[in-house]
């Protein structure tokens, strides 16, 4: 390999912000959007948001700095950026990416729904506030055989069509566009959200604490979510810093893209509760909150069917930016690893992942669904099993102890600020929190999330 050749070959950022943006577009996600809400709405709510905020402080700003600098030092997609500093851990990049790229195939799938939501809001098929008519109109479109799967494509040729673009031409171009289009929208549905009468019963479930709610479930869940949200433990954020030039402010970077992405969390959960609240239906309604509750919220609400079109055009917009990020992750690999072109690499790559997604899309459906996987569940919610309970904790654990133990802390400060130009006044707690404290949580969290699949 020669290293020289593929940095002259290499893309990067055009700028700065438009980095911040392709960034905090893959963190900004259906994780932001649909899971947040749902899992703040089921464990607590203002419980869940501080032990929230607590954790991307503590773990998550100190992984996405591990990521980025280790990105951005070895200039590499993660294997080869694990394999430059030492050969033998090659392989930890690799679980990060085949978690990432088996996140795809089923986040296209999500996505999928998404673009059909858009299209039944524009025709106005959700007048209803009942929720057993939504929720059949629900179950009834994922358990097709057919319709799904089309979307499943759409999403698929969207996220394929923009990745191979490259990074300066696809990727930032298009966050650079769907970034403030999103915050513009949200902020409008906020708005309309928490004027709602009745609306302050959610602001205040979400933001006012009630600490007997609080218990280990809380937390373990917490923390997947920081993983989940902020795009870490995947080799997104290593392969994004690759692209990054030698005098970015990698300090800066790593607490904006968290605080930006927790900010559009905290929007979310603040446009979605206060509605559900006001509008007399449940906050702990799960997953089917986005698909099921929120269509009845907007059918209930004036002008419900333009703010339902804007809702789910804005979640369609961070859902792509987030998608373009994980393929990005295999792309970048094969491209660096195997030599491929880029356009061919991720031509490849889309069909396998969407072929990939086939699978999950049916099993939602009589085709598939009767067939059970691991722990008795079927073929989607397995693969949801095997990347958040296993490849993600796994790969976050095992950067976390390479960076702070193999690699060690003082050459990742040194890359950290650019070899001591840049002001980083916590790098004595960044170490300590990426060689101790990084670990033992997610080591916890990993231990958590499989006992329960062997009872
Ligand atoms: N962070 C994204 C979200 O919140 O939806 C999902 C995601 C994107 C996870 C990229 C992992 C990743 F590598």
């Amino acid at each position: 390999m020669t290293d020289l050749n593929q940095k002259k070959e290499r893309d990067q950022w055009g700028s700065k912000l438009g980095f911040i943006f392709a960034a905090a577009g893959s963190a900004v996600g259906l994780g932001n959007l649909w899971k947040f809400p749902y899992l703040a709405g089921q464990n607590g709510g203002g419980v869940f948001v501080v032990i929230y905020l607590g954790l991307v402080l503590l773990i998550g700003f100190t992984l996405m700095m591990a990521e980025l600098v280790l990105g951005r030092n070895t200039q590499l997609s993660p294997v080869g950026a694990f394999r430059k500093i030492k050969q033998k851990w090659a392989w930890v990049g690799g679980i990060g990416v085949l978690a990432s790229f088996l996140i795809v195939t089923y986040y296209s799938v999500i996505g999928g729904w998404i673009i059909k939501y858009i299209v039944s809001a524009l025709t106005g098929a959700f007048n209803t506030t009942d929720l057993g008519t939504l929720e059949s109109v629900f179950v009834n479109f994922i358990g097709a055989p057919v319709e799904p799967l089309i979307y499943h494509g759409i999403f698929m040729l969207i996220t394929l069509g923009i990745v191979m673009g490259g990074i300066s031409g696809g990727i930032e171009k298009a966050s650079k566009i769907l970034m403030p289009g999103l915050f513009i929208m949200m902020v409008v549905l906020m708005v309309r959200s928490i004027t709602l009468p009745g609306a302050m019963a959610g602001v205040e479930y979400l933001l006012k604490p009630d600490f007997s709610k609080l218990n280990m479930g809380v937390v373990v869940s917490a923390l997947g979510q920081v993983f989940f949200s902020l795009s870490l433990g995947m080799g997104v954020m290593v392969t994004y810093g690759s692209y990054l030039p030698k005098d970015e402010n990698l300090v800066e970077s790593s607490l904006i893209i968290p605080a930006l992405d927790t900010i559009i969390a905290l929007l979310a959960g603040l446009t979605i509760l206060p509605a559900v609240f006001a509008l007399g239906f449940d906050p702990s309604g799960g997953p089917g909150l986005l698909f099921i509750t929120l269509p009845g919220v907007f059918a209930k609400m004036p002008f419900g069917s333009f703010f339902a079109v804007l809702f789910f055009v804005l979640v369609l917009f961070a859902a792509v930016t987030s998608s373009i990020s994980l393929l990005e992750a295999a792309v970048s690999l094969t491209v660096d690893q195997f030599k491929w072109e880029r356009k061919k690499a991720t031509i490849g790559l889309g069909i396998l992942a969407f072929l990939i997604g086939v699978p999950s899309s049916l099993a939602n459906g009589p085709v598939l669904g009767n067939m059970t996987f691991i722990a008795g569940t079927n073929f989607f919610d397995s693969m949801g099993i095997i990347t958040d309970n296993l490849l993600l904790p796994l790969a976050a654990l095992t950067l976390s102890i390479f960076v702070g133990w193999v690699w060690g802390t003082d050459k990742a400060v040194a890359e950290a600020t650019n070899g001591g130009k840049v002001k980083f006044a916590l790098a004595k707690t960044w170490s300590i929190a990426i060689k101790y404290v990084a670990p033992i949580a997610i080591g916890y969290i990993l231990i958590s999330g499989l006992i329960p699949l062997f009872k």
